[in-house]
């Protein structure tokens, strides 16, 4: 049985680059995929490996996106920096206690992701896009 998506994605979301789009919206995928196994039984396995995907695309966006702030010579990318940092870091913690408490995904971890991602790009990516804005 599929639920109603726990995070929709929203054309306003967007920080005018497609690459940063695109790993945006596959954060939403991921944090839906998760959303999907909450409650279920005998879905540890596939809970760890969302989270890793969750951890390392994460990553991979950041860099992605801290590059191309550099190359736009963007003044926030230290803002940018310290909130991809906190972000790390407490995921980190909240994927812990999920795998402490075996085959229990935790209410928290879910709602730290859906609120940092939507907070983060309306709030902080958002103010990148007249920096980034191809040429
Ligand atoms: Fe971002
Ligand atoms: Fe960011």
């Amino acid at each position: 049985m599929t639920k109603i998506p726990y995070i929709i994605w929203k054309d306003e979301y967007s920080v005018d680059q497609n690459e940063l789009d695109s790993h945006h919206y596959r954060m939403f995928e991921i944090i839906n995929e998760l959303y999907e196994l909450l409650g279920s039984l005998d879905s540890d396995e596939k809970v760890m490996a969302l989270l890793n995907e969750a951890r390392e695309y994460s990553r991979t966006h950041f860099e992605a996106e801290e590059n191309l702030m550099r190359l736009g010579q963007y003044p926030g990318l230290e803002e940018q920096q310290q909130a991809h940092r906190g972000y790390v870091k407490t995921l980190a913690i909240l994927t812990q206690e999920s795998m402490d408490n075996v085959s229990v995904l935790s209410e928290d971890l879910l709602l730290f992701l859906k609120k940092w991602w939507l907070n983060h790009i309306l709030t902080i990516d958002k103010k990148y896009v007249p920096f980034l804005k191809e040429k």
